[in-house]
């Protein structure tokens, strides 16, 4: 009992440690797009990628690794995206290990360039989350309940990167 708990908590405080660091110092990550199945036309679920997409969380210049076969990425406009096709990608890439910056905040539609694919389930949307950072300029507008707000997330993120470092550092 007591050592699967253990166990259960050092998994937790890794877990809570890269999250958190993540979040806090705003290093990038890596994300095998639709895990380790990589970059594949899905047997069941139409909605394979968008799934996997909303599970997790996105930042500017993390990026996004595809793994595929006789296959490709391009990243097209919300209306190619619709009509699962596109004359001019803004970007296309086929060397079956594609690995895409995301270079902004905003959204990103992704879909395979293969006839057919692009229907069957191979595409995505990615939404990558705006920077966190000061208001633009001193405009009295913003409400201060927001502002502090968000010093109080940060101040949460700091908090939590801190408890799990020393977790890590004691319990490991
Ligand atoms: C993303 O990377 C570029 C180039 O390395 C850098 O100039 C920019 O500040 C980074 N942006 C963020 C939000 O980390
Ligand atoms: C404050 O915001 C308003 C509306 O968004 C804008 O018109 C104005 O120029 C801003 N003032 C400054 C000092 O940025």
């Amino acid at each position: 009992m007591t050592t699967s708990f253990k166990g259960f908590s050092k998994i937790f405080l890794f877990f809570t440690f890269f999250i958190s660091l993540h979040s806090f110092t705003g290093l990038s990550m890596e994300f095998q797009v639709g895990g380790d199945d990589g970059w594949v036309v899905p047997s069941k679920n139409h909605d394979h990628y968008n799934d996997w997409a909303s599970r997790n969380r996105f930042k500017v210049n993390d990026t996004l690794k595809f793994t595929y076969k006789k296959d490709s990425v391009l990243v097209v406009t919300e209306e190619e995206y619709e009509k699962c096709r596109s004359a001019h990608p803004i970007f296309f890439s086929n060397n079956g290990d594609t690995i895409y910056t995301l270079d902004r905040s905003g959204l990103f539609y992704f879909i395979s360039g293969v006839s057919g694919h692009c229907e069957r389930g191979l595409k995505m949307i990615i939404k990558v989350l705006e920077i966190e950072s000061p208001p633009q300029s001193a405009n009295q507008t913003t409400p201060s309940s927001a502002k502090s707000a968000a010093a109080t997330s940060n101040y949460a993120s700091f908090v939590m990167f801190i408890f799990s470092l020393f977790g890590a550092i004691l319990f490991v």
